[in-house]
């Protein structure tokens, strides 16, 4: 059987009738370009991985040790990011968010506080209150860096953990060495763990690498935990698994008083996510090709058609933080494309207040739909 990457995707009439979040709930002609899943066909030895699983009649509760998916991950980490995992320092967990607001809550202290970069992915905001913890967005600064001063000042106050999205998202920048170093730094000397959520760290394009949070120094390794999945350079976000990585004797403590999270992942995901990091390199070549690509003709549309719009072309994800705030279109520019435009886009304010004015846009899938998601936000203005 051939191997080659099939990276077609459907028309918008197929992608309507997929039933995950991103598409369910549109009108049928609306282009929907929202939530961050990609819509290209999942890689070949990830669906043989998960029939086999149905052929088996293999759906029960996933198990507690997960060697197979650990040592896969390790294969994946060395040969993609130059990354040593240690597989017994790898820990299920059923998602990132889960794996976050839980060490969250054990490592937050008196302040019961986490910061992050604002803007932020919306559940930043959302999950530490349900968790009991306070959440206090840094704003970035205008070049889109963590602003350390404010850090600082926010680390002074008594807040212990920083949340931190490494490649960015809404931004899709993917932060330097020397800024790691500087962060690392920074939050030893003020005793504070870093959650380094690295979910989209496979999904850098030419241009950026990705230094891996334990990868940093000692000090990153020391109060650092790394969060990583297979769900979204892989596209398996409904699976449920994901994985806390480690690289000290007190981080590895940390995530042992964790409660046993992996009981809510899901065996499907551990399947689905074995075959991805073991077998889904060429998918993911080929993926990584189409989206430097789509990152392109993003900008040669944008400069053609809206030229009006300001963004920083991301060194990884596939994710787009349009700068729309000269289009006249308000705060939450998102629902004049919508109603007018009839394209989905996230709005900029659910990512904080610095997204007043913003939308994030989805390049994770044909260049037709990426220049037909254009041609969409030209025809609204
Ligand atoms: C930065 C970031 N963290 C976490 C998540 C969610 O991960 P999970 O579904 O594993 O909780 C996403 C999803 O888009 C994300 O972009």
């Amino acid at each position: 059987m051939s191997r080659h990457p099939d990276l077609r995707v459907p028309d918008l009439a197929a992608l309507h009738a997929r039933r995950s979040e991103k598409w369910a709930g549109h009108d049928p002609d609306v282009l929907v370009s929202t939530i961050a899943e990609m819509d290209f066909p999942l890689a070949a030895p990830v669906k043989e991985a998960l029939r086999a699983a149905i052929d088996r009649d293999d759906l029960g509760y996933a198990p507690e040790a997960i060697p197979g998916l650990a040592a896969a991950f390790a294969g994946f980490a060395q040969r993609r990011m130059g990354w040593r995992v240690d597989p017994e320092q790898v820990t299920l967990v059923p998602d990132v968010m889960a794996g976050l607001t839980g060490l969250g809550r054990i490592l937050a202290g008196d302040a019961a506080a986490v910061a992050f970069a604002s803007p932020a992915y919306p559940p930043f905001f959302g999950a530490p209150p349900r968790a009991g913890l306070h959440p206090r967005p840094v704003p970035l600064a205008p070049g889109g860096e963590l602003d350390l001063d404010a850090l600082r000042a926010e680390l002074a106050s008594g807040t212990r953990v920083l949340l931190l999205a490494n490649p960015h998202n809404p931004t899709g920048r993917v932060l330097p060495r020397t800024e790691l170093e500087a962060i690392a730094e920074l939050c030893a000397e003020h005793d504070a763990w870093v959650l380094a959520d690295e979910i989209h760290a496979p999904l850098v394009l030419t241009g950026a690498s990705h230094v891996p949070w334990l990868e940093v120094s000692d000090a990153a390794r020391e109060r650092g935990v790394s969060l990583i999945s297979a769900s979204k350079a892989f596209n398996l976000a409904g699976l449920k698994a994901a994985l806390l990585v480690t690289a000290s004797d007190r981080a590895r403590a940390a995530v042992a008083r964790l409660p046993p999270l992996g009981d809510h992942a899901g065996l499907l995901g551990i399947v689905g996510a074995e075959a991805a990091f073991t077998d889904g390199d060429p998918w993911l070549d080929a993926v990584l090709a189409q989206l430097d690509a789509n990152r392109s003709l993003l900008g040669e549309r944008l400069a053609a058609e809206l030229p009006e719009v300001a963004w920083s072309p991301p060194g990884g994800t596939y994710l787009a933080w349009l700068d729309c705030r000269a289009l006249g279109l308000g705060d939450d520019p998102a629902d004049a494309f919508l109603r007018r435009g009839r394209i989905a886009l996230g709005q900029g304010p659910r990512y904080g207040a610095e997204g007043r004015g913003f939308v994030r846009v989805n390049f994770g899938t044909s260049p037709e739909l990426v220049a037909e998601a254009v041609r969409r936000m030209a025809a609204t203005v």
